[in-house]
């Protein structure tokens, strides 16, 4: 398998052939996700709920976001990566904007970046590109500006914000992005845009006419404790073995069954 690049990626909708992304956050993990043939991994902000804890994203800074894309773009031969742009990195200026992208690629090693909303940060999306910097769209459900939506609510339901988000989705076409992940939003409204736009796009909990989908990998493999949202589709339930494994390694220090004869060294 060769090195995967941005048109291929955009090749995928014509050829119809559906394209896959995860996120990674570390070494170790974003291997794992190469080895399994992934096209994409993001390196995302969610890393701020999943690895560091907070109950939102917008903590995350760039400084802890090139420090994971270094590691995850170690860890990858094929796949894609993108750097997820973090909440303020890009929406107070253009040149502000520009310089924290380029920092993806000069210090992180990813090859994109990703950028949340539409027409507020056209200006920015459209400044990155024509500096170089491969750009992907995220419309619908925004974890960025979680405040404003009240929580974590599908978007698009009503007339005005399906049409506010398919506006966006128009907008981020021409200003050149090379894919856009659609999150939350009605089945209904995925199919039109993925129908109407001439890039990709990426859904989650968007329904199955994207032109490809993403999932945070710790909810795939089942790692974390809370309930998942509808969307999520564990295909496996790693958390329990893992408590499991620890658990007896406790009781087996703790009963003075390890370190055993076989496992230590003789003189
Ligand atoms: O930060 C992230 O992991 C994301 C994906 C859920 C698309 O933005």
């Amino acid at each position: 398998m060769s090195k995967i690049t941005i048109p291929d990626i955009l090749k995928r909708k014509t050829e119809g052939k559906k394209i896959t992304m995860l996120t990674a956050y570390d070494h170790l993990f974003a291997r794992i996700v190469d080895e399994a043939g992934i096209d994409i991994v993001l390196v995302g902000d969610s890393l701020g709920t999943v690895i560091q804890g907070y109950a939102t994203t917008i903590p995350v800074t760039m400084d802890e976001m090139i420090y994971h894309t270094r590691m995850v773009s170690r860890g990858v031969k094929n796949a894609l990566v993108v750097g997820d742009m973090p909440f303020l990195s890009y929406q107070a200026s253009v040149e502000e904007g520009v310089r924290n992208a380029g920092r993806f690629l000069k210090e992180g090693g990813a090859a994109a970046v990703k950028v949340e909303g539409g027409a507020n940060v056209i200006d920015k999306v459209r400044a990155m590109i024509s500096s170089g910097i491969p750009v992907m769209g995220h419309a619908g459900l925004l974890p960025q500006t979680i405040h404003q939506m009240g929580g974590y609510k599908v978007q698009g339901k009503d007339e005005v914000s399906a049409e506010r988000i398919f506006n966006d989705a128009l907008m981020l076409e021409d200003a050149g992005v090379f894919a856009l992940v659609m999150e939350g939003i009605p089945e209904g409204l995925a199919k039109k845009i993925t129908g109407t736009i001439a890039i990709p796009t990426i859904g989650i909990g968007a329904g199955s006419h994207c032109d490809g989908q993403v999932m945070v990998l710790y909810d795939l493999l089942g790692l974390l404790p809370q309930p998942m949202p509808k969307f999520v589709r564990q295909y496996a339930s790693l958390r329990e073995p893992c408590i499991e494994a620890i658990r007896k390694f406790r009781e087996d220090v703790e009963g003075g069954r390890f370190p055993g004869s076989d496992e230590t060294y003789h003189s």
